[in-house]
């Protein structure tokens, strides 16, 4: 025979397991970075090739490493192939792996690997904010917000028009110039909302803006003005003794 004691208590842990109140985060898209699923646009019988123009490139390419290594030129190929076609298909990965005559699941393995490799096509202007925690610390997340404003998209979002697409990523390694967005090869630095927004306009009037940190500082000189290196570096012989 269970006690009152125990009868009690069983009841009071049941009611606390039926009111524990579960906490969701937001979906996390990573078996993106991993999983194929055919689709309309993106199956195996979708292929690919290389346009005259790079195949020349990737003969080039290739060229760099001895032949019995020609699988080290992989990552540089694949990488060719995605500004061709976009985006890294499948038909991609496969046509790959038959140039470098590789088993398909070699190429598959860094493909997957790599985040650089859009496994999904990308608007016209792909943009990566940095949400690592200098970015952070900086602003980064009113940086993602202004995007997602002025663009009417989330994170992982593209554009209705194709144009552009947003992402996060981890360090975008230019931490001394935070926060940080990636607009395809270039990067954007000290940036603020408002001047994110001007750039984002830039964009859709067809203009490319110049790169790199977007108030004063020149390169990563400090925020603050320089601290050494402020007058004319001394020339050759400076306090030698004239007769040496
Ligand atoms: S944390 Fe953003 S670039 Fe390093």
């Amino acid at each position: 025979m269970l006690s009152l004691a125990r009868i009690a208590s069983s009841r009071i842990a049941i009611r606390s397991i039926i009111s524990r109140s579960f906490s969701i985060s937001s979906i996390n898209n990573s078996d993106h970075l991993f999983v194929h699923r055919d689709s309309s646009y993106n199956n195996p019988s979708i292929k690919f090739k290389f346009n005259p123009e790079n195949i020349a490139v990737a003969q080039k390419i290739l060229a760099k490493y001895p032949p019995q290594y020609k699988k080290a030129a992989l990552i540089p190929l694949l990488d060719l192939a995605q500004r061709q076609n976009g985006f890294t298909s499948i038909g991609v990965m496969n046509y790959i792996a038959e140039f470098l005559e590789l088993p398909p699941m070699r190429v598959y393995e860094v493909a997957t690997f790599y985040t650089m490799f859009n496994r999904e096509p990308v608007g016209k202007y792909f943009l990566q904010v940095c949400g690592t925690t200098p970015c952070q610390l900086c602003g980064s997340g009113k940086i993602f917000e202004a995007v997602e404003k002025h663009l009417g998209i989330k994170v992982g979002q593209t554009t209705s028009d194709g144009t552009f697409t947003l992402v996060e990523v981890e360090c975008a390694g230019a931490c001394v110039n935070a926060p940080v967005m990636a607009i395809n090869d270039d990067y954007y630095e000290d940036l603020t909302p408002e001047i994110t927004v001007k750039l984002l306009d830039s964009l859709k009037a067809g203009k490319i803006p110049a790169p790199g940190p977007q108030q004063s500082r020149k390169t990563c000189q400090p925020a603050t003005g320089l601290t050494s290196l402020t007058s004319e570096p001394t020339g050759p012989g400076f306090m030698v003794r004239s007769d040496l």
